[in-house]
């Protein structure tokens, strides 16, 4: 079984749903814990829930972004996991983070990438007039959301959607893309080869 380990600044709806695959057996691995940079995140009771450790690493305590980094950075190693999954992870993680866990980090945004990459990203595609938008989920490399990409699901965008309702339609499938990419990383079933990733 895999060690993953689980990056979370909120709700955590999509760590939740994870950790439910692996209660499920869905996913060959334990999650050894949750790291959050918010002490309110609602992620924080769900692991409590699940009986898992939880690292705080308060951005606000910190003089610098260097010195969180730096904080982050030892978190995440003593977690010793081989994977490590930005659900609703809210920050930029620094070149010394990416390089460390490079191809061990996947990260969830709510955009078909390379659409929409940043914040917002549900708003943009409202403002922007598509049809469709969806979900990825993709490795963690320098860039903002640029990573290679594992998963993707489409969701239509409808007349009257706005920010919020077109966010809820796509999360129900955040729910399904995540822990199905997870699933692959766990099962050794994903092969990396520049910016392309197949399937096993
Ligand atoms: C999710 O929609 C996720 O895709 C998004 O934040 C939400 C977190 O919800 N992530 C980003 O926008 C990353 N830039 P959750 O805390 O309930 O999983």
């Amino acid at each position: 079984k895999k060690r993953i380990a689980v990056l979370a600044s909120g709700r955590g709806s999509n760590f939740q749903a994870v950790i439910d695959a692996i209660a499920a057996a869905e996913i060959p691995a334990v999650c050894v814990g949750l790291v959050t940079d918010n002490p309110g995140a609602y992620a924080i009771k769900r692991a409590e829930a699940a009986g898992m450790p939880v690292t705080v690493i308060d951005y606000a305590r910190f003089s610098s972004k260097a010195a969180y980094e730096e904080a982050l950075l030892d978190a995440m190693r003593s977690c010793r996991a081989d994977l490590f999954v930005l659900a609703g992870y809210m920050r930029i993680l620094g070149p010394g983070i990416v390089h460390e866990f490079s191809g061990r980090m996947m990260n969830i945004h709510p955009a078909l990438l390379p659409s929409f990459a940043g914040l917002h990203a549900q708003r943009q595609a409202v403002e922007s007039g598509v049809k469709v938008s969806g979900c990825t989920v993709h490795l963690v490399d320098e860039g903002m959301d640029t990573g290679p990409i594992v998963v993707q699901r489409c969701v239509p965008v409808l007349p009257d959607d706005d920010e919020s309702t077109l966010a809820d339609r796509i999360l129900v499938e955040e729910h399904e893309a995540l822990p199905f990419a997870v699933k692959l990383f766990c099962e050794d079933r994903l092969e990396v080869t520049g910016r392309r990733v197949r399937i096993r």
